[in-house]
C-alpha cells in the first residue's frame, strides 16, 4: 500500500479521470484538480476514493493554494500528472492573443506552476512527474498553433525539469496519440460515438487509442520500477506517427 498522494490535474474527465482511478487501483491516494466543479463531483461520486480540489491550473493563486490542500490531507506528495488541457483551432489571423494565452496558461503554464509547489514535496518524497503532451507536438493538422505550440513545450519543460530536480524527482512525458475520451466525460458531455472500422484500422495497432492506455504507462513512470528512467518522452499513438503517408 503506497501512502503517498498523486496529484492529477484535469482529473475529473477522460485521460485525467482513468488516470486517477488507476492511481487508487495500484495503491495511491488520488487528488484531482480540475476547474469543472460539475464534473469533479460526478468523478467522486463515481469514484469515491478520489479527492476532488477545484483548481485552475493557470492561476498561481489558485495552484498554490491546492497543493496546500493536498499536503495538508496526505503528508507527502509522491506523484504528479499535469494533464489538463485544452485545444482552440483556428486559422491563425483569427486566434486573438487572449487564446492564444488561454491555450498555453493552461497547457504549459499550469505544468510550471504544479511543478513550482509540488517539487520541494516531491523531493522529500523523492517522488515523479508525468506531463501529458501530444503527438501534435510532433506533427500538425492546419489551425492548431497554440495546442502544438503548448505541447511542444510540454516535452521541453519535462528534460528541463528532469535535469533541475533529480536525482530527487524523476520527470517523463507521454505524448498520447487519437484518445477516444467520450464515454469518460461528465454526463452533460458525454457522447456515444461509434469509430468506423476505418478510424480504427487507419493505426497500425488496430485500433483508437483508450485512456487506460495512457494511464497504465503514467502508473509505471510513477513507479519505482521506473528508477532509471527520466527525462524522456515516451509515444503513445498506434503506431500513427510511425507511418508514411503518400496522396
Ligand atoms: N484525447 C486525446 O485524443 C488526446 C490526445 C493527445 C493528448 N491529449 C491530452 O491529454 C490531456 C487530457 O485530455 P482529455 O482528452 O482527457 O480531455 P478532457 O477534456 O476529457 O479532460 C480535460 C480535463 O482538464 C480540465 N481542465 C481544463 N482546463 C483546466 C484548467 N485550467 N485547470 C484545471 N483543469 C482544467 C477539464 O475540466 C477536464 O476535466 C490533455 O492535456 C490533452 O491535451 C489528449
Amino acid at each position: 500500500m503506497n501512502e503517498q498522494i498523486a496529484i492529477i490535474t484535469g482529473g475529473a474527465q477522460g485521460i485525467g479521470k482513468v488516470t486517477a482511478q488507476t492511481l487508487l487501483r495500484y495503491g495511491w491516494q488520488a487528488a484531482i484538480f480540475d476547474c469543472d466543479e460539475e464534473a469533479g463531483r460526478e468523478a467522486v461520486e463515481e469514484t469515491p476514493g478520489l479527492l476532488f480540489l477545484p483548481c485552475d491550473v493557470s492561476s498561481e493563486e489558485s495552484v498554490k493554494s491546492a497543493v496546500q490542500e493536498a499536503a495538508a490531507r496526505f503528508g507527502q506528495i509522491g506523484g504528479l500528472v499535469n494533464n489538463a488541457g485544452f485545444g482552440i483551432n483556428k486559422p491563425i489571423e483569427e486566434m486573438s492573443l487572449e487564446e492564444w494565452n488561454r491555450v498555453i496558461g493552461t497547457n504549459l503554464t499550469g505544468a510550471f506552476l504544479c511543478a513550482k509547489y509540488c517539487a520541494p514535496h516531491l523531493r522529500r518524497a523523492r517522488g515523479a512527474i508525468v506531463n501529458i503532451s501530444s503527438t501534435r507536438a510532433y506533427m500538425s493538422e492546419p489551425h492548431t498553433e497554440a495546442y502544438s505550440a503548448s505541447k511542444g513545450g510540454i516535452l521541453a519543460l519535462t528534460h528541463a525539469l528532469a535535469v533541475s530536480l533529480g536525482p530527487e524527482v524523476r520527470v517523463n512525458s507521454i505524448s498520447p496519440g487519437w484518445i477516444d475520451v467520450t464515454g469518460h466525460q461528465k454526463a452533460s458531455r458525454r457522447k456515444h460515438i461509434e469509430w468506423s472500422a476505418e478510424d480504427h484500422a487507419q493505426h497500425p495497432a488496430g485500433r483508437v487509442g483508450r485512456p487506460a492506455d495512457i494511464a497504465e504507462m503514467a502508473a509505471y513512470l510513477l513507479s519505482e520500477k521506473a528508477g532509471f528512467i527520466t527525462g524522456q518522452d515516451f509515444v503513445a499513438d498506434g503506431g500513427m506517427t510511425k507511418k508514411m503517408i503518400y496522396v
